[in-house]
């Protein structure tokens, strides 16, 4: 399974904040808000892993992140200039797909909570073995600035909508979708909405209307965010220091899940941490 993050965008809603650094680089308190995507993605066992971005951002990522060898992973990435939409991302990443299945998941949306990582694998295996597309949904209070799925009690959606002004259900869809091998040629039959961007919902709308969508709730006991705002952007970083500080354990440490799922030895982890020295490699270095 293929894996694409989703870091374009002028991010406009944090003006002046990210002028001039792509919102994906700030900090989500310890971490640029990039670590936590990624480290969904290796959390559902993806290694091959391609970032899209502005082109003025690209020397950044690759700044921070490199080819991914580090982390064990394979790292490539491409350029999406224009907010043509979530969509648009199957078509930039055509060749890097490769026919293979894929996840997508937002830069900006972050993941936490105890069963996550099992839910992940089971939608990843889905993918990897069945034709479909796996979403979640997550209860919120107000979810009209939100994809909005209703479904049945056997985990079947009924309605799918893109930010409605009188939503069916409290149940919002977040940034995190898997998607078989045939989501390019179905990216490509999709033509702009409206407001002329690929969007991710009619997507998800084509696999609805041929009923192979499957819906998994992400329950009381998952944290999600999205961190487009600065009220949200600042939850999400308060949410991970209070977290951190009182656990002592990290959340979206990249190098830490890295070591835990077997991509890199301990002494390759030495090795990267010689000469660092922060509150966060420090915390790595207690693994060594
Ligand atoms: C996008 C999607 C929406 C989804 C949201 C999650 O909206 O279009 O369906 O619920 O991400 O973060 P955006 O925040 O880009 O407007």
């Amino acid at each position: 399974m293929k894996g694409i993050i989703l870091a374009g965008g002028t991010a406009s809603r944090l003006h002046p904040t990210s002028v001039s650094v792509n919102k994906h680089l700030l900090p989500v308190y310890d971490k640029p808000m990039i670590y936590y995507p990624l480290s969904t993605m290796m959390l559902a066992g993806v290694k091959d892993i391609l970032i899209i971005t502005s082109g003025n951002s690209i020397d950044s990522f690759r700044m921070l992140l490199g080819n991914g060898s580090h982390l064990g992973i394979k790292i490539s990435y491409a350029v999406q200039d224009k907010p043509n939409g979530i969509g648009e991302a199957f078509l930039i990443g055509e060749q890097f797909i490769n026919n293979e299945p894929v996840c997508l998941i937002l830069g900006d949306n972050i993941f936490h909570g105890t069963d996550l990582q099992k839910k992940l694998h089971q939608a990843a295996m889905n993918n990897n073995l069945h034709d479909g597309a796996t979403i979640f949904a997550y209860k919120v209070l107000d979810p009209r600035r939100f994809g909005v799925v209703e479904f049945d009690s056997n985990n079947i959606a009924i309605s799918l909508e893109e930010k409605p002004e009188n939503p069916k259900s409290n149940f919002m869809i977040p940034g995190l979708y898997f998607y078989d091998n045939q989501i390019v040629n179905i990216a490509k039959k999709m033509k702009p909405s409206d407001r002329n961007e690929l969007e991710i919902t009619d997507i998800n709308n084509y696999y609805f209307s041929k009923k192979i969508l499957k819906v998994t709730e992400l329950g009381r006991g998952t944290a999600w965010f999205d961190c487009g705002t600065e009220d949200s952007l600042l939850s999400a970083s308060n949410f991970v220091q209070i977290l951190e500080k009182k656990q002592g354990l990290k959340i979206g440490c990249i190098e830490e899940i890295s070591l835990n799922e077997g991509l890199i030895s301990k002494s390759e982890l030495k090795i990267y941490l010689k000469e660092k020295n922060s509150n966060y490699y420090n915390y790595l270095k207690s693994f060594i």
